[in-house]
Order: structure tokens, then sequence, then C-alpha cells
């Protein structure tokens, strides 16, 4: 009886295999035949072949993953001043495997509210988000599959649900981008005002870029203006203690939007309680309303808030039929926002950051574009356009890209 069983259940097991292996294509033959993608094809066909290997044959349906595959010219907007730059294996094995999800996302699985999925990137040089840094994923009205990376970075499917033998791909338009450090996010966000009020103590900026799995509620320069003068006369503990309170460190997150629910209390760094609110379609923190939420960084995630938090007044709540929130502490504004002098090196950069995105999602363009040089990638591609130059496709955003690509570059390589 037993032998028996155990043949049938090998044949059966041989059918099923070679029924998956017979109906759907290896990834080197959807990488090789899908149109437009011979920059990915090449960069892992000659130097990541073992990333192949190890995704190409999933056994079980329950080890698929998604393949966001960028196009070629996707490739060429990321431009030398980027992750190539260096022609570092580690960093492109890095970036490679942020555009690697496990998990079976075709497209009808999106849902319209943002899902943040772990991807295979988790090395600690370049994250420290457990399980693997996340990507954003949401569906737009039109039904168009858009992904969110590093830098408010807003990539689209132009073609989805590709399958191949260890699950499905989609093409998208822009390469997402490994999320940067807190340092060099808050840059291009303005968030410079906290950023510099973390740097009044070292241990704390350290801190706060790397320790795992953090939420940050970030609040905007303007805030801090509006604070100003009792901001810059606290002693020192008291700032650290001020900005430890906008810090939420482990507890099962870091916290994506989804996770921002009604009444839900979290436990700040500091010591004390933040209250999540929600009321006329905006979240609230005590009494700050979130302008922007989920801008992933490489240990976590931030939401940007409209005030300073008041760990001397926890009970602060909010009125939400006003635009604008009172500040949770007196003081008088300043007219520059302060603390931004403090940044080391940095501030350098300060005035070349531009827009904002204005939407509660905090999707921006995809500030990818640059020079033209592709490094590697494009080297032989037998292309009808020639070569490997900018075919005039234009920055999806008002942000300067280029200096994006040069940030991301000074973080990964330094
Ligand atoms: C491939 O790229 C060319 C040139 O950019 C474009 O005209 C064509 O539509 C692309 N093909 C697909 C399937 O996206
Ligand atoms: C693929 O890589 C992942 C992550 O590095 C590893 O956990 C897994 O065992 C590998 N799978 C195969 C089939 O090599
Ligand atoms: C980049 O590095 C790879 C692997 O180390 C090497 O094969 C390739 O020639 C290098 N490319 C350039 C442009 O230096
Ligand atoms: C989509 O939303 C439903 C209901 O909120 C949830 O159960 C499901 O896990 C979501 N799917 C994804 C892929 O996020
Ligand atoms: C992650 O944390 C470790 C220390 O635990 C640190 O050495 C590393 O630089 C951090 N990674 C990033 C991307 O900040
Ligand atoms: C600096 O930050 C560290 C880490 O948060 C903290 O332990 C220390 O007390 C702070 N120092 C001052 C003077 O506030
Ligand atoms: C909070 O109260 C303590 C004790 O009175 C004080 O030292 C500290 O400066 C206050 N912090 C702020 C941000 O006002
Ligand atoms: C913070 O919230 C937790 C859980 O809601 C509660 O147990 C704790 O007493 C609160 N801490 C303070 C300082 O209010
Ligand atoms: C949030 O919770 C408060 C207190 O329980 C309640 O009054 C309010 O209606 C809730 N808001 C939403 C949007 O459900
Ligand atoms: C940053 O501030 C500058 C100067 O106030 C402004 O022009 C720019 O739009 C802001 N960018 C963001 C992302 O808020």
């Amino acid at each position: 009886m037993r032998s028996q069983f155990l043949t049938v259940a090998s044949i059966s097991g041989f059918v099923a295999l070679s029924f998956t292996q017979s109906s759907t294509p290896s990834l080197e033959d959807v990488l090789a035949d899908t149109e437009n993608l011979s920059s990915f094809n090449e960069l892992l066909t000659t130097e990541f072949s073992s990333l192949i290997a190890n995704i190409s044959n999933q056994q079980q349906s329950q080890q698929y993953v998604t393949l966001l595959a960028p196009s070629d010219s996707a490739f060429d907007r990321l431009g030398s001043s980027s992750i190539f730059a260096d022609n570092s294996t580690e960093a492109i094995e890095a970036f490679l495997n942020y555009h690697i999800i496990p998990g079976d996302h075709q497209s009808s699985t999106v849902n319209q509210s943002f899902g943040f999925f772990p991807t295979r990137l988790d090395d600690t040089t370049y994250t420290n988000v457990s399980s693997g840094q996340r990507i954003g994923f949401v569906k737009q009205g039109d039904g168009e599959l858009i992904i969110v990376s590093g830098g408010g970075t807003r990539s689209s499917a132009e073609r989805t649900d590709i399958y191949f033998s260890g699950g499905v791909m989609h093409v998208i338009d822009s390469p997402v981008l490994p999320p940067q450090p807190f340092i060099q996010a808050a840059i291009p966000f303005n968030l410079t005002g906290f950023l510099g009020a973390g740097y009044q103590n070292q241990s704390l900026a350290e801190f706060i870029t790397q320790a795992r799995d953090v939420t940050l509620f970030v609040p905007n320069n303007i805030a801090f203006e509006k604070v100003g003068s009792t901001v810059t006369s606290i002693d020192e503990q008291s700032l650290s203690s001020l900005v430890n309170y906008h810090i939420i460190v482990g507890q099962g997150g870091p916290f994506y939007t989804s996770s921002l629910i009604n009444g839900t209390v979290f436990t700040s760094v500091q010591g004390q309680n933040i209250t999540v609110r929600q009321a006329s379609n905006s979240n609230f923190v005590n009494s700050a309303r979130v302008l922007q939420t989920d801008l992933l960084i490489a240990n976590g995630v931030m939401h940007v808030i409209d005030n300073v938090l008041n760990p001397n007044g926890t009970g602060a709540v909010p009125d939400p039929a006003v635009g604008s929130q009172a500040p949770a502490m007196t003081g008088t504004s300043l007219a520059d926002t302060p603390f931004t002098d403090i940044i080391p090196s940095l501030t350098s950069t300060l005035s070349i950051a531009s827009t904002t995105s204005s939407t509660g999602t905090g999707v921006t363009g995809t500030g990818v574009t640059g020079t033209s040089s592709t490094r590697r990638a494009s080297s032989t591609r037998s292309s009808s356009t020639g070569q490997s130059t900018q075919t005039g496709t234009a920055p999806r955003t008002a942000r300067d890209g280029a200096i994006m690509g040069g940030v991301i570059a000074v973080w990964m390589f330094l």
C-alpha cells in the first residue's frame, strides 16, 4: 500500500511539475522575448545570473516572486549620476534586489489604497527595515499600477502580468530606487528643521538614521519656524527629548498609512505616547495634521506633519475644522528655519531642492533622470535608435532628478 501510494504521489508530482514548466516560459525566455528589456536582460544575464537562477523556477506557488523590470528607456533615464556610477556590484545587487518582491502581486490583486510590501533588499548597508525594505503598490482609478519607492519616486507599469515559471513580471517606466537614509531623504522634502534639531546631538542623529524599523513624524520647516523662539531656547536635553517624541521604533513598525488608524496610540522613543486620530479625511498626530504620508527612508518610513509635537502637551487634540492647526507650544516665529546651519556639509544642496508632492500619498514623479551615459546595461544594445542617449523623455516631476541621483550616489558609496 505504502509503496503504491508513494509511486502515485511522485507520478502526480512529476506531472504537475512538467505541466507548470511546459506551460509557463522560463525567466530567461521572458527576459529575452519581452520588447524593450535589453538593458535589464543584459545586466542580469551577464553579471547576476545567480539572481536569475534564484527566482527562475519556484516549485511552490508560495515562493512566487514579483519582478519589476525597468524598460530600456527607464534605464536611460537613470543616467550616470546614479546607482551605476561606481560600478559597485554590491550596490547594483541591492538595487536589483529592490526590484524583487516576494509574493505573486498580479495587477488584479493590487488595491486602490496603498499597500507596502517587503522586497528582497535586506542588506544592512542599504536598509534597516526588518524582513526587507518595503515598496508601495497602488492601483489608480484608471487601473494603472503605480509603484512607489525611495524619494517619493513613482513608477508606472507599462505592461503588467507577464508570467514566468517563478512568478510574475511587470515592466516599469522608471526604476524603483532604494530609499535613502533620513539625512539625505529629508533635504528634497524640506525637512531640514527637524534634521538640524536632531543634529544638535550627534548620537541622536545616528540613532534616527540607523535605528531599525522607525516611524518618524516629521514637522515641516514652517512648523519649526512657527515655534522658533521656543525650540531654540530650550536646553539640549529638552531638545533631544522633543525630537525623540517624534520617533517610534519597533513595536511592529514601521507604520505605513494603513496602520494610522483612528485612536491608535504609539509610545515614542521619548517615552510618552502620541495619539493618531482621523477626522475630515485627514490623519492627525496629537493635534498636528499629517500632510504627506509614506515617504520611505532606509530604516523605515516618515510622515510629514504641520506642527512640532510637544512632549509637555501630550493631550493636544486637533480642530479638524481648521486648515492649519495651532502650534502645540507657545513661542514666537522666526523668519528662517532654525537649526539648518548645523547640518554638516549638506547645506550646500539645500537651495536645489524643489517642488513637493501635494497629495497625501507622498508620491511625486520619478526623480531619476540625469545624464545619458548609462554605464553598462546598454553597451551592447542593438537598437535602431543607436545609442543609449536620452531620448527626450522628460522628467515626470518638477523636482530636479539629477540632484536626487546625486544624493543617492552619495549615500550609496560613501
Ligand atoms: C519599445 O520602445 C519603442 C521606442 O521607445 C516604443 O516605440 C515601443 O512602443 C516600445 N514597445 C513596447 C511594447 O512598449
Ligand atoms: C533565493 O534567495 C533567497 C534570499 O537570498 C533565499 O532565501 C532562497 O533560499 C533562495 N532560493 C533559491 C531557490 O536559491
Ligand atoms: C563593471 O563591473 C563588472 C563586474 O565587476 C565588470 O565586468 C565591468 O566590466 C565593469 N564595467 C565598467 C564600465 O567598468
Ligand atoms: C487589499 O485590501 C483587502 C481589504 O482591505 C485586503 O484584505 C488585502 O490584503 C489587500 N490586498 C493587498 C494585495 O494589499
Ligand atoms: C543599519 O544599521 C547598522 C548598525 O546597526 C549600520 O551600520 C548601517 O549603516 C545601517 N544602515 C543604513 C542604511 O543606515
Ligand atoms: C543625545 O541623544 C542620546 C540618544 O538619544 C541621549 O541618550 C542623550 O541624552 C542626548 N544628549 C543630550 C545632551 O541631550
Ligand atoms: C518640558 O518641560 C520640562 C520640565 O518643565 C522642561 O525642562 C522642557 O524644556 C519642556 N520642553 C519643552 C519642549 O517645552
Ligand atoms: C501609553 O499607552 C499605553 C497603551 O495604550 C499605556 O499602557 C501607557 O500607560 C501609556 N503611557 C503613558 C505615559 O501615558
Ligand atoms: C475617531 O475616533 C473618535 C473617538 O472615538 C470618534 O469621535 C471619531 O468619529 C472617529 N473618527 C472617524 C473618522 O471614525
Ligand atoms: C522647499 O522649499 C523651497 C523654498 O521655500 C520651495 O521652493 C520648495 O518648493 C520646497 N520643496 C518642497 C519639497 O517642499
